[in-house]
């Protein structure tokens, strides 16, 4: 049971190195093609809101693009200069395009529902990663490692956004329906998983401890 465990945790993490990757790089589709082709729904930003909206499409792919690798270990033990470096990156990308996010989710066409639930978003995103910052620097090492796992699952909500919309407008979805349920369930469930694993660790180091006295 244990191996079925380890293997399906290192598949999951996997994929979402990879799905991380790949959505950050698919991003800067912008450069070449202009905001209004590549991404024409946010492209009423250009007219009165452009750096709020450059400084997120812009921004946000580089935390999205760091974050799996400070969480491979090998690497982590091997360059901690570099995990600092790339932490200090990671977090001042999530500062400057969550702050814009939030901005922007005043501005999204898809009604008030789907405002709150990018607001949200962004008020939890820069919550936990400057949780996770004020834990590194008081080296408070293990909830530094915690909240930078919250911290992770809301940087996955880029992820998991693509894949609903995509899904939900395959199966015949309207957008401005699809749309702000979305934008509420491309990260409470990611938010509430890691705090199930982070209950289910605690309690099992917890049932450890006890065993062994
Ligand atoms: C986690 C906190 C985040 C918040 C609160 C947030 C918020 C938003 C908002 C409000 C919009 C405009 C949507 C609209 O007008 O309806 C947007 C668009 C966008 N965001 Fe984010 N975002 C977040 C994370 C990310 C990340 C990590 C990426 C990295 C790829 C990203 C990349 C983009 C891009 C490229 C767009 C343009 C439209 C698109 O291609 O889908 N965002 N975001």
């Amino acid at each position: 049971m244990e191996q079925v465990l380890k293997l399906t945790g290192r598949i999951a993490f996997w994929a979402s190195v990879i799905s991380s990757v790949l959505v950050a790089l698919v991003s800067y589709r912008f450069v070449p093609l202009g905001v209004e082709i590549a991404m024409d729904f946010v492209s009423h930003n250009l007219a009165g809101n452009s750096l709020a909206l450059f400084a997120h499409i812009a921004v946000a792919p580089v935390a999205l693009f760091l974050m799996p690798f400070q969480f491979m270990s090998g690497l982590r033990r091997k360059h901690p200069s570099l995990h600092r470096w790339v932490g200090r990156i990671y977090v001042a990308a999530v500062v400057i395009s969550g702050v814009a996010g939030f901005q922007l989710a005043f501005h999204s066409t898809a009604g008030v529902f789907a405002s709150a639930g990018f607001a949200s978003l962004a008020v939890v995103w820069l919550w936990t990663t400057l949780g996770a910052l004020y834990f590194a620097l008081t080296r408070q090492f293990a909830r530094h490692r915690d909240w930078m796992l919250r911290s992770a699952a809301l940087t996955f909500a880029a992820v998991t956004l693509r894949v609903y919309l995509g899904s939900s407008m395959a199966l015949g979805a309207e957008f401005q329906v699809a749309y702000p349920i979305i934008s509420w369930a491309c990260w409470m469930p990611n938010a509430i998983l890691v705090e199930t694993y982070l209950l289910m660790r605690g309690r099992r180091s917890y049932l450890l401890a006890n065993q062994t006295r």
